[in-house]
C-alpha cells in the first residue's frame, strides 16, 4: 500500500500574494469549489485579520466545503488567531495555522526580538489556537535559513503545546534538494515527538527548485506539501500542486506514494485560477502550458505518431486536457449549453445560466464556432465577475491612418452613467485616456498585452492589463471579439480590482 502524501493548496492564500492577483469573495469561493472537485486534501482560505475580504472569503468557504480541510492562517498574537478562528469555526473541519519566523535574519530585522521571545510567542499562539480548535499546524517561516538547535526546539515546544501539524517552510526558495532532504531527516531525528504529528514543507520557487525540494521532503519523511495551482505565489511562487502530483503519479516506481487529487480535473482548474487571477500560464509551463504537450520537431513528430511513449511520459488526457474543444455553434441550444458547462465544471444558477447563455448567443453572431476557451470567459467575465464600481456601457472608437483616433466611452461609476470622449495616439490609447477621465483614477498601465483565446482570425482576442497604484499592482483581463472593447473590458476589470484592493489595504 503506497503511503497518502496530503495536499494542502494554498492558492488562496499564498497564491493571491501574487503581485496582482487580488481575488474577491466570489472568485475565492468559485476557487475553491473547484479544489474540492480536484480533491485536494486541505483548502487555505486565506488570512482573516489581513482584511474584511480575507474574512469573509474565508468564512464562505468553511461554510462551503465538506470534504477538505478548511484553513485559517494567523500570526501568533491572539488578535490573528481570535479572527482566524471566528472565520474558520463552521467548517466541517476546521484547521487553525500560526507562524512565526525563526531565522536569525527575521529576527534581528523584521521582529526585532529574542530567540527566547519567538520560543515563547510559538508555544503560547499554538497551545491558544488549541484550546479554540483540535486541528493546529505550526509553520516556522525561514526555516531553511534558522539555527537547527534553536527551530528544533521551537518545533518540539509547539508539538508539546499541541501541533498536529509542523510545516517546515523554504520561505525565500533558498534551499537545494539534497540540503533540503538533508534537512528533513536531521529534523526528524532530533525533535522528540515528531513522530505525532504531520510533517509538511511549503517550498517557494526562487531558484526554480521548489517542486524539486518538495519531492525531496517526501522522500525523507514528509507528509503533506503546500503547493499552489499554476505555482502561483509570493516573487517566483510556490510548488506548483500539477507539478508535484504529476511527479508522483507519473515515478510511482521511485515514489512510493500516492496524493489523492484527481488529475482528470488539473487542467479545468489551472485555466480557471489563470482567468480568476488574470496570470497567464507561461506556455512552456510543465502539465498545464499550451505547449506542454505539443511535439514540435519532425522527429519528435514522427516518433509519437509511431508510438506515444517515444516522447511522452504522460497523456494530456490524463490531466484533462481536451481532445478537441470545438463544441457549439450558432444554432446550440440552451440544453447543449448547459452540458458543455456541466462538463467544464461549472453548475450555474437558472439566472445565471441565462445571463451566460444571452452572451453566448451574441457571441455567436460574431463567430462561428465557440470553443471551450470562449464558454470559459463568458463565465468568468459575466457571472464571477461581481459588477463593482465601473461597469462599460458603451464604446465607440474611430481610427485609421487619416484620423485622429478618438474614443467615446459610456460607463457606470456608481451606478451613475458617466460619458466623455478623448484623442490618442491610438485607439487603445485613446480608449483608456477616457476612461482615466470618466473612472478619475491615478493607475499607471504596467503592461499590456494581446493574445488569441483560440485560432482563426475570428477568434476572441483576450487582453491582460497590469496597474500599478502607490506600489500595489493588479492584473485585469478582458475578451472580445474586437480587441479594442477587450481592451476596455480588461482595463475597466482591473480598475475595479484596483477599488477592491483599496478597499483591503488601509491606507493606500
Ligand atoms: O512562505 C512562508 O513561510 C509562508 C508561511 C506563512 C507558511 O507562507
Ligand atoms: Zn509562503
Amino acid at each position: 500500500m503506497r503511503e497518502l502524501i496530503k495536499i494542502f493548496d494554498t492558492t488562496l492564500r499564498d497564491g493571491e500574494q501574487s503581485p496582482g492577483a487580488t481575488m474577491n469573495v466570489a472568485e475565492k469561493v468559485r476557487i475553491a469549489q473547484q479544489l474540492e472537485k480536484l480533491n485536494v486534501d486541505v483548502i487555505e482560505a486565506g488570512f482573516p485579520i489581513a482584511s474584511e475580504g480575507d474574512f469573509e472569503a474565508v468564512k464562505a468557504i468553511a461554510r462551503m466545503v465538506q470534504r477538505p480541510q478548511v484553513v485559517a492562517l494567523a500570526r501568533t498574537t491572539r488578535n490573528d488567531i481570535k479572527r482566524a478562528w471566528e472565520a474558520v469555526r463552521f467548517a466541517k473541519y476546521p484547521r487553525l495555522h500560526t507562524f512565526i519566523a525563526t531565522s536569525d535574519i527575521h529576527l534581528k530585522y523584521k521582529l526585532r526580538k529574542t530567540r527566547q521571545e519567538v520560543l515563547d510567542d510559538a508555544i503560547k499562539a499554538v497551545a491558544f489556537a488549541k484550546s479554540l480548535c483540535e486541528d493546529v499546524e505550526f509553520s516556522a517561516e525561514d526555516a531553511t535559513r534558522s539555527d537547527i538547535e534553536f527551530l528544533s526546539a521551537v518545533i518540539e515546544g509547539t508539538i508539546q503545546a499541541g501541533a498536529t501539524t509542523i510545516n517546515i517552510p523554504d520561505t525565500v526558495g533558498y534551499a537545494i534538494p539534497s540540503e533540503f532532504g538533508d534537512l528533513i531527516g536531521t529534523i526528524r531525528q532530533r525533535v522528540k515527538g515528531i513522530e505525532k504529528v504531520t510533517l509538511s514543507v511549503h517550498c517557494h520557487n526562487d531558484l526554480g527548485l521548489a517542486v524539486a525540494n518538495s519531492i525531496s521532503a517526501i522522500q525523507n519523511g514528509v507528509r503533506q506539501v503546500e503547493c499552489t495551482i499554476n505555482g502561483i505565489g509570493e516573487r517566483a511562487g510556490n510548488t506548483s500542486l500539477e507539478e508535484v502530483v504529476m511527479a508522483i503519479r507519473t515515478r510511482k516506481d521511485l515514489l512510493q506514494f500516492q496524493t489523492r487529487v484527481l488529475p482528470k480535473h488539473i487542467f479545468s482548474t489551472s485555466r480557471l485560477v489563470s482567468k480568476i487571477t488574470g496570470m497567464v500560464v507561461q506556455p512552456n509551463k510543465a502539465i498545464v502550458g499550451t505547449n506542454a504537450f505539443a511535439h514540435e520537431s519532425g522527429i519528435h513528430q514522427d516518433g509519437v505518431l509511431k508510438e506515444k511513449l517515444t516522447y511522452e511520459i504522460m497523456t494530456p488526457e490524463s490531466v484533462g486536457i481536451p481532445k478537441t474543444s470545438l463544441i457549439l455553434g450558432k444554432l446550440s441550444g440552451r440544453h447543449a449549453f448547459r452540458e458543455r458547462l456541466k462538463d467544464l465544471g461549472y453548475r450555474l444558477s437558472e439566472a445565471d445560466l441565462e445571463v451566460a447563455f444571452a452572451r453566448f448567443k451574441q457571441l455567436a453572431d460574431k463567430k462561428r464556432e465557440i470553443y471551450d476557451e470562449d464558454i470559459e470567459s463568458i463565465v468568468v467575465e459575466e457571472i464571477l465577475r461581481m459588477p463593482r464600481r465601473f461597469k462599460l456601457v458603451y464604446l465607440n472608437v474611430v481610427s485609421g491612418n487619416v484620423t485622429v483616433p478618438t474614443a467615446t466611452v459610456q460607463i457606470e461609476v456608481d451606478g451613475q452613467l458617466m460619458q466623455e470622449a478623448g484623442f490618442g495616439d491610438g485607439p487603445v490609447d485613446a480608449t483608456f485616456k477616457t476612461i482615466k477621465k470618466i473612472t478619475r483614477t491615478k493607475s499607471k498601465l504596467l503592461q499590456f498585452s494581446i493574445n488569441a483565446i483560440t485560432s482563426g482570425t475570428e477568434a476572441q482576442g483576450e487582453v491582460t492589463v497590469k496597474l500599478e497604484e502607490r506600489g500595489h499592482t493588479v492584473i485585469g483581463q478582458g475578451a472580445d471579439t474586437d480587441v479594442i472593447v477587450a481592451s476596455a473590458k480588461a482595463y475597466i476589470n482591473a480598475l475595479n480590482k484596483m477599488e477592491f484592493k483599496k478597499q483591503k489595504l488601509v491606507g493606500m
